[in-house]
């Protein structure tokens, strides 16, 4: 089976090309390296022992993605490019309902005179804005709150009016909670280009002291110490659910939404603290006020992904905070 994995060289993508490359599937990958670096080719083939295409050049440039599907038989299509910024998507709404919105269009044309049907989008639990109930469940109403989330949710409705006009299609959105952690072997890590700004990359700076303290955004919220609660999920096993959602695929038809979390949530001083604990070292701390924008908690209902996908995470805290930092020090 041949799969196009668009934006395979970033944090994500490169995860889960290794899974791929390990269920023996073959990877084309398209990147344009806006919030990736080339090394990471090196560093999957280093993993995996296996080979894989890659074409540098946006998902934009349709002469180019006609050029990558007349040389590759697709089967399936992951769509992982896009800009995830949510501050600056606030600062360039253009540059982000351009990018973001373009390429899926372009990708979705050129699959349709390619004849593949198959597509799994990267999609985030931002397009639940903030829920009243606890944990999320697919069907709940969406809304969003700044321009990347609005192309998450315009992106979704993109794919179900395709899946509507071409009853081939299948079409699996994967809603990720909070990615975090990194490949065991210490190869693979999350490396954000600028300043960070989720909670894990943040740590990882203080604990190497290229910042003096973690910013903590709030400790009066209704949670177990006040401080935002969030779904923390290990990279690796984010990975997984999407063998998972490929192999949906093979036997449905229509859209599908799935949660990809792990259904509990974590406070950021229980974060805070187990990382300490795992990986002996201090991070210090200063309580700020409440991040603009923020929600108190956030996690995913699981059972839907557990029941249709087959898809469970199966990686503690302990080894989130181990990986993202073992990553991050090699
Ligand atoms: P990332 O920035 O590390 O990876 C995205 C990759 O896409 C990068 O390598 C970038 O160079 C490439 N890219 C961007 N626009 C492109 C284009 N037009 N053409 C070709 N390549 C392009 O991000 P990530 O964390 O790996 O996220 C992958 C996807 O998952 C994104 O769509 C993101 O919005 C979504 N997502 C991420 C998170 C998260 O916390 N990391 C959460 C929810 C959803
Ligand atoms: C962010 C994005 C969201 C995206 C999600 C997963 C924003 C506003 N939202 O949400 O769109 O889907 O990541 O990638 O950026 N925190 C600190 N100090 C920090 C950083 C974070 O205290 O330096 C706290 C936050 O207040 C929050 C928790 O840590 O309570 C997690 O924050 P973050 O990693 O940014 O994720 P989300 O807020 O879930």
């Amino acid at each position: 089976m041949n799969i196009l994995v668009t934006g395979g060289l970033g944090y994500i993508g490169s995860h889960t090309i290794v899974k791929l490359l390990e269920n023996n599937y073959n990877v084309i990958c398209i990147d344009n390296l806006c919030n990736s670096n080339e090394d990471v080719i090196e560093k999957i083939k280093k993993i995996t022992s296996k080979d894989f295409k890659f074409y540098y050049g946006d998902v934009n440039n349709k002469d180019l993605l006609t050029k990558i599907f007349k040389e590759n038989k697709i089967d399936s299509v992951i769509h992982f490019a896009g800009l995830k910024a949510v501050g600056e998507s606030v600062k360039y709404p253009l540059k982000y309902y351009k990018n973001n919105l373009n390429s899926t269009i372009t990708l979705l044309e050129v699959m349709t005179e390619f004849n593949v049907n198959k597509i799994v989008f990267s999609s985030s639990a931002t397009v639940y804005g903030k829920q009243e109930i606890l944990p999320i469940k697919e069907d709940s109403t969406l809304h969003t709150t700044n321009p990347y989330g609005t192309t998450k949710l315009v992106n979704e409705m993109i794919l179900k009016d395709e899946t509507v006009a071409n009853p081939n299609m299948s079409v699996v959105i994967l809603r990720y909670f909070n990615p975090i952690g990194g490949h065991e072997s210490g190869i693979l890590k999350e490396n954000p280009k600028d300043t960070p700004n989720n909670l894990m990359p943040y740590i990882i700076k203080v604990a190497n002291k290229e910042y003096p303290y973690l910013h903590v955004y709030g400790n009066d919220y209704d949670t177990i110490d006040g401080t935002g609660v969030r779904d923390y999920i290990h990279v690796c096993d984010l990975a997984t659910g999407h063998i998972k959602a490929l192999e949906y695929m093979n036997n449905h038809q229509g859209i599908e939404y799935f949660n990809l979390g792990v259904g509990k949530g974590y406070s950021v001083l229980e974060i805070v603290k187990t990382f300490e604990k795992v990986n002996n070292v201090k991070i210090p701390y200063k309580i700020e006020s409440r991040r603009p924008g923020d929600i108190a908690s956030c996690y995913a209902s699981t059972k839907k992904a557990e029941q249709l996908l087959g898809f469970k995470a199966t990686k503690t805290l302990e080894d989130m905070c181990k990986d993202s930092y073992r990553t991050n020090n090699d």
